[in-house]
């Protein structure tokens, strides 16, 4: 079954990371002469001359507090991007081994597959966008080492059915990677207490979404402690900045907040696709367990110029394989989902 040596890469396991300053000295001191930093300050209110700690212990050890998972088990990244990126440099071999999608979904994992020279295996998602496993079966040999699924899924916006998540992690010996960057919206439970069952399972999850941090950009990665090990490895230095780290750590103080607006984000996308339903132009709006919507519409192109021409931007997925003539659309606060509504109506009017 699962044996990471399987499937890391000989230079990542025989890779001596870089060795910082702030990794060879960790206790308290009065003078700091070991970084080359500049002694005197920065010229803000706020000093940031001192390098951040490498492996952001104090955000980490509260995401403990929230997740219920050990410092030892979580990885931060320059948000999730970069854990998704650091997976392939640190188990896949450039030119030789694959990775398997399953299309629609998010984006980032073919551009950074095809960053790292890495095939790309598409076993297309069903009709109803849930796994075809025998498709995937059929699209593994020796060499794939990893399996991306992205539940609840961009951007179709449902969540991929567990047992065959399950299958895939009690099947597979290379890495499911399943990406949580929307779970805080689904009705489904997260991954995150299977780390314990299966030796095999990378949880991915932003401060992007639900947290609201998206400009700060902190990713998280949920592994088992040796995969966790490598990843920190493989990683820049210093890839979470200071400033990242001290608001991260604020804002994860504000839990009552973020539930407040995830409440207020399921309201407005149920008021939503009521008023889209009425729209005679709108032909489908799939199930949502995410902060966004899949809207089929008869001319998607046409309203998504339409809307850009009022200053309102959706995302157009039309020439998405499966998602033809479908508009993504991420709900807004009350205001901006009424302007967009208002906006439609006046299309209806003209046509
Ligand atoms: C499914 C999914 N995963 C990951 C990300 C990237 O998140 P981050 O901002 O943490 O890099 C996104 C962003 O849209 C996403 O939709």
């Amino acid at each position: 079954m699962f044996d990471i040596n399987n499937i890391l890469r000989a230079n990542i396991k025989n890779l001596k990371p870089y060795s910082s300053a702030r990794d060879e000295f960790q206790g308290e001191a009065s003078v700091y002469l070991d970084a080359n930093e500049n002694a005197f300050g920065s010229p803000l209110d706020t000093n940031y001359n001192r390098y951040p700690d490498p492996l952001q212990y104090a955000v980490k050890k509260r995401l403990m507090e929230i997740k219920g998972v050990p410092v030892r088990n979580i990885f931060l990244g320059n948000g999730s991007d970069e854990a998704i990126d650091i997976l392939f440099r640190s188990f896949c071999n450039p030119g030789v081994d694959n990775v398997i999608l399953v299309p629609p979904t998010y984006g980032m994992y073919e551009v950074s597959a095809n960053i790292n020279d890495i095939e790309i295996r598409k076993v297309n998602l069903t009709e109803e966008y849930q796994l075809n496993l025998e498709g995937i079966a059929e699209a593994i040999d020796k060499n794939t080492k990893l399996i991306f699924i992205c539940s609840p899924n961009n951007p179709t916006g449902n969540s991929i059915n567990r047992p065959d998540i399950e299958t895939l992690l009690a099947n597979f010996s290379g890495l499911v990677v399943v990406d949580e960057a929307y779970i805080n919206f689904s009705r489904q439970k997260t991954f995150i207490q299977e780390l314990t069952e299966y030796a095999n399972l990378v949880v991915l999850q932003t401060l992007s979404k639900a947290w609201g941090l998206a400009g700060l950009r902190v990713g998280m990665a949920f592994a088992s402690e040796e995969i966790i090990e490598v990843m920190n490895r493989v990683k820049p230095p210093y890839n979470i900045n200071e400033a990242s780290q001290q608001l991260a750590l604020q804002a994860l103080q504000n839990i009552e907040q973020v539930n407040g607006w995830i409440k207020d984000t399921l309201t407005e996308r149920d008021q939503l696709v009521l008023q889209l339903k009425e729209f005679d132009f709108v032909l489908d709006i799939y199930p949502s367990d995410a902060n966004f919507i899949l809207v089929k519409m008869t001319d998607a192109k046409g309203i998504y110029m339409f809307l850009v021409q009022h200053g309102i931007i959706v995302r157009d997925r039309s020439k998405v394989e499966l998602c033809e003539g479908a508009l993504r659309i991420t709900v807004g606060t009350p205001q901006e989902n009424t302007i967009l509504i208002n906006t439609l109506k006046t299309l209806n009017e003209q046509s």
